[in-house]
């Protein structure tokens, strides 16, 4: 991991959620002061708002600032696909990320660093094939998705601000995400694979997704798209056993497709059955090293963290 050398002052936008919250905890315990964009009326210290929606921002929350993170965006994982959810998960990444590039183009001293959120749902349902960030595009809603938000984030680069694209994985955290979601249901026994369980699951820990964030920061050569995943994707089959085993239950029962697809629509074959074996091909060659490659380990570290 490339350490960030001097105090770096870096904006946060979707500062509030699950990476968000860990991130800003770590830059501060790190020394780097942070600001964040607030949808609602500011309310302390460090808070400037926006509203992405609107396609306005306090153009004060940029003076001085080194870097800017975007991590906002509808979330993905809250409830069943409808067109008006589908329509807010991809607005909301659009309008937030031409928001802050429109603003990074105006400010008078530009950040150094623009980091901007994707996801390896770009690569779409690609089977065993390995990914790396040179593989091409998927096809469906959520690769679509990705690229509209990536080429927003690439104005940033266009402006002469090195800009990186992380394709973040599922963050395995027990604070937030899909892990959260299915712990409640594996401690009553009733976790099970989705489908076949054969498909490839992206994921990362939530120590090694903040420190990605940091080392993508500090490296001066950092741009472009990275799969910030674990070099040890598993199947659901893998994960839902690590899962079960780690809180002392069985797994017996698979869910099947179809009543995956009854509850959630095209959530189901988009975000839950689709296969990605997305690899971290970048982060690795950059010498980046892990501290949780195992899924087991990053389970256990994350359950044996606090609630919050
Ligand atoms: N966690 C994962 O497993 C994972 C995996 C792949 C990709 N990602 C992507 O990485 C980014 C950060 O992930 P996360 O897990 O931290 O997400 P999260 O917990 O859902 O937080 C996203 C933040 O975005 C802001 N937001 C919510 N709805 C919004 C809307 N309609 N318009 C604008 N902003 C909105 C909120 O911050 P404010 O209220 O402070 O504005 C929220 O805290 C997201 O874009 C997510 O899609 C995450």
């Amino acid at each position: 991991m490339i350490p960030i050398k001097s105090s770096m002052k870096v904006l946060l936008a979707g500062g509030s959620g699950l990476i968000g919250t860990a991130l800003g905890r770590a830059l501060a315990g790190a020394g780097h002061p942070t600001r964040r964009l607030v949808r609602r009326p500011p309310s302390a210290a460090g808070e400037f708002q926006w509203d992405p929606a609107g396609r306005r921002m306090d153009p004060a929350a940029l003076v001085g600032i080194d870097a800017v993170v975007n991590l906002s965006g509808e979330n993905i994982g809250a409830g069943r696909w409808t067109a008006a959810r589908c329509d807010r998960i991809f607005r909301s990444r659009v309008d937030a990320t031409r928001t802050l590039v429109d603003a990074i183009q105006q400010a008078k001293a530009r950040p150094s660093v623009f980091v901007c959120a994707s996801a390896t749902g770009y690569y779409g349902d690609r089977g065993d094939e390995i990914l790396t960030e040179k593989s091409a595009l998927g096809q469906g809603f959520l690769p679509g998705v990705c690229l509209a938000w990536e080429t927003h984030a690439g104005g940033a680069a266009a402006a002469g601000v090195r800009t990186a694209l992380l394709r973040f994985g599922v963050v395995v955290a027990r604070e937030g995400g899909a892990l959260a979601r299915m712990i409640p249901v594996f401690r009553l026994g009733l976790g099970g694979r989705l489908g076949s369980g054969c498909q490839w699951m992206p994921w990362i820990g939530s120590d090694d997704v903040v420190r990605a964030i940091m080392h993508v920061l500090a490296g001066p050569r950092c741009e472009g798209p990275y799969n910030v995943t674990s070099p040890r994707p598993v199947t659901n089959a893998e994960f839902t056993r690590a899962l079960a085993s780690a809180l002392g239950r069985r797994a017996r029962l698979p869910v099947p497709v179809w009543a995956l697809r009854l509850a959630l629509g095209r959530m189901a074959d988009e975000a839950l059955l689709a296969s990605t074996r997305a690899t971290p091909d970048r982060l690795s060659r950059e010498g980046f090293v892990f501290k949780h490659p195992a899924i087991e380990n990053a389970i256990s570290h994350a359950l044996q963290r606090r609630a919050v």
